[in-house]
C-alpha cells in the first residue's frame, strides 16, 4: 500500500456532517468544511468560518470544492460486522427453519456450490456491489470452506474498492448430511495456505480472518490449531456465539468439561481484541465479563436473530459490561443486505425487550415493589436504543469491534476518509422531507426510511467507489 509520508490536499467537502464519537451517538456539523488528502486521509475538519484560512494553508480554490446541497450530509460508511457472501444468492428466502435446521437444509448445500469458482465469481461480484450501494464501506465476510473461492472474494472485495475481512470458513465435524465439510488436516492446511496466499496479494484494505463456524462444527482439535494460527499471524478471528438455543445445547453435549460456551472458545485462545463473534443473545454475565477482558466484540444481528426465530440480543446488557459491539446483517440468516435494515432491527429488538421487561412486568411490579426506604434499590429502568445509538453501532461501534477504530467509524482528523453522501430529496425517493423538519429528523428519515435511492456517493480511503463502474 503506498502512501506517501508528505500528503497532497486531494479534494475539499464543505455541507453537514454527521458522525459518532465516543461521548456523543451522534453529531450534526453544519456548515463545515473538510479537507480529505491524497493519501485518503481526513486533513482538516473545521467550521466553514475558517474557509479563507484553511484555503491559503492548503492552497485550495472554491474550484476544489464539492458543495453539497442544503438537504444533503455527509456520514461515515456503515460497517457490516457479519456477512456470509456465500448466502447471498437465497437472501430473502429459506427463513422456515431454526438455525440447525436451516445450515442443513438450505445453507450447507448452497455453499457447496462454491467449489466452482465461475459460480462464486457471479454471487460475489453482487454481495460486494450490493453491499457498496448500501452504504457499506467495511464488510466482514463469511466465504465458505473452499479456500480458492474465498480468495476470489477477497480479490473482488479489492477490484471494487470495498474495505473487508474475508474468511475462509472451517468446519470438521457433523455435517455429514449436506457432504460439506472437510478434515481437520485439510482445515488447518488449507487455512494455512489461504492465509499465505492472501497476504501475497499484499492488498490495503481487504485482510484475512480466521473462521471457525461455530463450535458445533469443529473439534477441538481444530479450535485449538485455529487459534495458533491467528496467534503466529496476528490474523483477526470471527465466529458465531450463543445464537440459538439448540445450537447451546447442542455445545454442552460436544463440549462437556467446559464451563460454558465462551470457555470453549477462550481455551482455545480465540477471544482476542481481534475477535467478533456473532449473536450471542444468550451469553451470561460470566460469559461477558471474559469477553470484556479479552476485548472481544459481538456482531448484533437483529434480523438473522428474528428470522430464524433464534432468540433477542439485549444490547444494552453487553453495553454496561463495556463488551465492544457492532451491527451485522448476517445475510441470508438475515435476509436483508443493507446496514440501514440492521439498525431499524436493532431498534425494533431494543423496543421488544422495552417492552417485556418494563410494560410487562410493570403490573406486578408496581403492586409488590416496596416503598420503605430500608427497600430503596429500585430496578434500573430499561430504555430501548435511539436512532443516534443505534446509527453509532452501525458506524463507530462496528469499527470499534472490528479493531479498525484508530483507521475509520468517524470523522476524525488523520482516519481515512470512509463515507457516504446522502441526498434525502430525490424524484422518485423513499421518502418526502418537508419545510418544518429540522436536520435532525431528516437524518432519522434517512435512517428508518431510505435506501440506495439516497446513496449518491460512497468513498473508501478517499476514493469515490459508487457511483460502480458498469452500474
Ligand atoms: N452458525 C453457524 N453457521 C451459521 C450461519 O451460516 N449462519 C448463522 N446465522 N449462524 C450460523
Ligand atoms: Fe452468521
Amino acid at each position: 500500500c503506498s502512501t506517501s509520508k508528505t500528503s497532497k490536499l486531494a479534494y475539499c467537502i464543505k455541507g453537514t456532517f454527521v458522525h459518532s464519537t465516543d461521548s456523543s451517538p451522534m453529531e450534526i456539523l453544519q456548515d463545515h468544511i473538510m479537507g480529505v488528502n491524497s493519501n485518503g486521509k481526513i486533513e482538516f475538519f473545521e467550521n466553514a468560518r475558517k474557509q479563507v484560512e484553511l484555503a491559503k494553508k492548503w492552497r485550495f480554490s472554491e474550484s476544489d470544492i464539492r458543495e453539497l446541497g442544503s438537504h444533503e450530509f455527509c456520514m461515515p460508511g456503515m460497517v457490516d460486522t457479519h456477512i456470509h457472501a456465500s448466502q447471498y444468492s437465497f437472501s430473502g428466502t429459506a427463513l422456515d427453519l431454526s438455525l440447525l435446521d436451516w445450515l442443513d437444509k438450505y445453507t450447507f448445500p448452497t455453499e457447496r456450490k462454491y467449489k466452482e469458482a465461475e459460480f462464486a465469481k457471479t454471487i460475489y461480484s453482487s454481495i460486494v456491489r450490493r453491499t457498496l450501494r448500501n452504504g457499506t464501506t467495511t464488510a466482514c465476510y463469511f466465504a465458505t470452506i473452499y479456500t480458492d473461492s474465498s480468495l476470489l472474494l477477497a480479490e473482488i472485495a479489492n477490484n471494487y474498492g470495498q474495505r473487508a475481512f474475508v474468511g475462509k470458513v472451517c468446519m470438521d465435524i457433523n455435517n455429514c448430511a449436506a457432504n460439506y465439510k472437510e478434515t481437520t488436516d485439510e482445515s488447518i492446511a488449507e487455512t494455512e495456505r489461504f492465509i499465505k496466499e492472501f497476504l501475497e496479494r499484499k492488498y490495503c484494505r481487504v485482510k484475512p480472518i480466521i473462521t471457525p463456524r461455530f463450535a458445533v462444527s469443529c473439534s477441538e482439535e481444530l479450535l485449538q490449531e485455529l487459534g495458533e494460527l491467528a496467534k503466529i499471524h496476528g490474523t483477526h478471528i470471527q465466529s458465531h456465539i450463543s445464537e440459538a438455543v439448540g445450537e447451546v445445547e447442542s455445545v454442552k453435549t460436544l463440549f462437556p468439561n467446559y464451563k460454558h460456551y465462551t470457555d470453549v472458545y477462550d481455551k482455545s485462545k480465540l477471544l482476542t481484541d481481534k475477535t467478533v463473534m456473532a449473536h450471542g443473545c444468550y451469553l451470561s454475565d460470566e460469559e461477558l465479563a471474559i469477553f470484556r477482558e479479552r476485548g472481544a466484540a459481538i456482531s448484533h444481528c437483529p434480523n438473522s436473530n428474528i428470522s430464524l426465530c433464534s432468540g433477542h440480543l439485549d444490547v444494552r446488557k453487553v453495553l454496561k459490561h463495556k463488551v465492544k459491539i457492532g451491527l451485522g446483517t448476517d445475510v441470508a440468516g438475515g435476509y436483508c443486505s443493507s446496514m440501514l435494515d440492521a439498525i431499524r432491527r436493532a431498534i425494533d429488538t431494543s423496543k421488544v425487550l422495552y417492552i417485556q421487561y418494563e410494560l410487562g412486568s410493570s403490573h406486578s411490579n408496581q403492586q409488590t415493589m416496596p416503598t420503605s426506604k430500608t427497600f430503596s434499590i429500585q430496578k434500573e429502568k430499561y430504555t430501548a436504543l435511539s436512532y443516534k445509538e443505534a446509527f453509532r453501532l452501525a458506524t463507530l461501534g462496528g469499527s470499534q469491534a472490528l479493531n479498525i477504530d484508530d483507521v475509520t467509524g468517524n470523522f476524525q482528523i488523520g482516519k481515512e476518509f470512509d463515507a457516504i453522501l446522502v441526498s434525502p430529496c430525490v424524484p422518485g425517493g423513499p421518502f418526502d422531507v418537508f419545510a418544518d423538519d429540522t436536520f435532525e429528523d431528516v437524518v432519522q428519515k434517512f435512517l428508518n426510511l431510505g435506501d440506495d435511492r439516497n446513496i449518491k456517493g460512497v468513498y473508501v480511503a478517499g476514493q469515490q467507489v459508487v457511483p460502480l463502474p458498469n452500474a
